[in-house]
């Protein structure tokens, strides 16, 4: 299966009528404006906050932590690369584990009193790294959350290679990747989670973090609880108590850090599980129909899969919650649509779709969750597939409104200071930009530390780099 390469594209016309002929409903703008007239360089203000621009860093973890889930050298410079982005959000900076059964790797960040003061450090190093960039005063406007999680079924916390899985409730489907069975989290243990959660997020307020991300995405603990339908007890069952842990740390924050703003990252549509067939194409492992595992379960309409979300987001609402992450999926059963990419991870399999129709999903779903809820601030995700035409999806769709922030991830792997481009009208480096390589995927998943290495000098030659090269290599 081939699918034209976005790069081929020569001019905005081009990719919009190959837009209209795959049958995308998103469009882009002909010409890039700059700031101050851009509708990306438009301020936002919410409760008191002033947000500078409208572009998001969304939360990239390297893999790349000390034993004890303090910061890295790596882990510095990627921080200190978000500052000189240009994004005036932040949002999360990277997975930080609340406690060590919750990591996902044994190099994932955890914020625990030991740690505190290095993962302060992190947030100061891009304050500072944003003022050297842009002036003395440029931090007044730019905000920052640090996203807290538990992986649950998808932790290892002690071997990059050992799944420790935790999960939320025994899955049909998804319990068969784990041949050595799964471990379900007690009622009990996630009474104990929800205070350490609020713990962490008073670690956070206090290492000068402005709101935390409770996250609720990709598979992890939070967002399994959501589809935690078959689950009996206090966390399972009706939406009430799927959304019970969600809430307790949301009211045990307020209770205990009230000043902390709180946001929440949020796989608002997912599918069934893909796993590859005999072509090493993705495919559904099953039908969706009767499937009852998923929170926003897409078949063919997106307006019926938001059902799920239009629920949370409602409560979000009456809880105070006022920001909000879109993403989809999860990089671990259906990455083609978590993160649209030409070329598979090692875990992944080849693209049964256009890459450009998973953007398409993303740009959906954020658009009528931003028209259902115009008081929440909604951040999209999904977009780094758009390569060259980024810049331009992303002005029309702020313009329009269909998204507040347009939040980007392996973009700013690869190139970093691209909204500051953007904003400030130079024209974009076309040899920086991330064509979707997935290699800053692949190298977790054979144990390296994550980064974008074919585009990235200092990644191409780490030591990592030649490692990757060889497993990549192998059967
Ligand atoms: C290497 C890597 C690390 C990631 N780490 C996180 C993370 O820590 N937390 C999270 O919510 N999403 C994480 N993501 C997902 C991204 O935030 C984002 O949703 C995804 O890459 C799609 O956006 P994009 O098209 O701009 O890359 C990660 C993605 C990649 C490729």
């Amino acid at each position: 299966m081939t699918y034209p390469r976005v790069a081929s594209f020569k001019t905005a016309e081009a990719f919009r009528r190959y837009l209209r002929d795959i049958g995308v409903g998103f469009d882009l703008d002909d010409a890039l404006e700059s700031a101050p007239a851009s509708p990306l360089a438009q301020a936002i203000d919410v409760e008191g906050v002033r947000v500078g621009n409208r572009f998001c860093v969304l939360p990239m973890e390297g893999w790349d932590g000390t034993r004890d889930g303090g910061p890295s050298d790596l882990t510095r410079r990627r921080w200190r690369h978000f500052g000189v982005s240009g994004a005036k959000l932040i949002w999360g900076g990277e997975a930080v584990a609340v406690r060590h059964d919750g990591r996902a790797n044994p190099n994932q960040l955890m914020l625990t009193p030991a740690t505190q003061s290095g993962i302060a450090c992190l947030r100061n190093d891009l304050v500072a790294a944003h003022r050297e960039r842009f002036g003395a005063n440029a931090d007044g406007d730019l905000y920052i959350g640090l996203q807290l999680t538990h992986s649950g079924r998808y932790a290892r916390p002690v071997e990059k290679m050992r799944s420790e899985p935790l999960a939320a409730y025994q899955h049909p489907f998804l319990d068969r990747r784990f041949p050595d069975g799964i471990r379900l989290i007690s009622d009990e243990d996630l009474d104990r989670l929800v205070d350490q959660f609020v713990a962490a997020a008073r670690l956070a307020w206090d290492a000068g973090f402005a709101f935390v991300d409770v996250k609720h995405c990709h598979g992890y603990l939070g967002h399994e609880l959501l589809s935690a339908r078959d689950r009996s007890g206090r966390y399972g069952g009706c939406f009430e108590n799927r959304t019970r842990f969600l809430r307790s740390v949301v009211d045990g924050i307020r209770a205990n850090v009230p000043r902390l703003a709180v946001g929440v990252r949020l796989s608002a549509v997912d599918t069934v599980p893909f796993s590859k067939d005999a072509n090493g194409v993705g495919v559904a492992e099953t039908s969706p129909a009767g499937y009852r595992w998923a929170f926003g379960l897409l078949d063919d309409r997106m307006d019926a899969a938001l059902t799920d979300a239009r629920e949370l987001l409602a409560l979000l609402e009456r809880l105070g919650v006022r920001w909000v992450c879109v993403t989809a999926g999860s990089p671990y059963y259906n990455p083609h649509v978590q993160r649209p990419a030409l070329f598979p991870p090692s875990d992944g399999y080849t693209p049964p779709e256009d890459p450009t129709l998973g953007v398409a999903r993303h740009i959906d779903a954020t658009a009528q969750l931003k028209a259902a809820f115009p008081s929440l601030v909604i951040v999209g995700s999904g977009y780094s597939y758009l390569q060259d035409w980024l810049p331009h999806v992303a002005q029309q769709s702020v313009r329009r409104g269909l998204t507040d922030f347009v939040g980007l991830g392996r973009m700013v792997l690869a190139y970093p200071d691209l909204p500051a481009d953007v904003l400030e009208g130079r024209a974009l480096q076309r040899k920086r930009i991330c064509r979707t390589f997935s290699d800053c995927t692949t190298a977790p998943r054979l144990g390296l530390v994550s980064g974008c290495y074919p585009l990235d000098p200092m990644y191409l030659h780490h030591p990592d780099a030649e490692r990757l090269k060889a497993l990549k290599k192998e059967p």
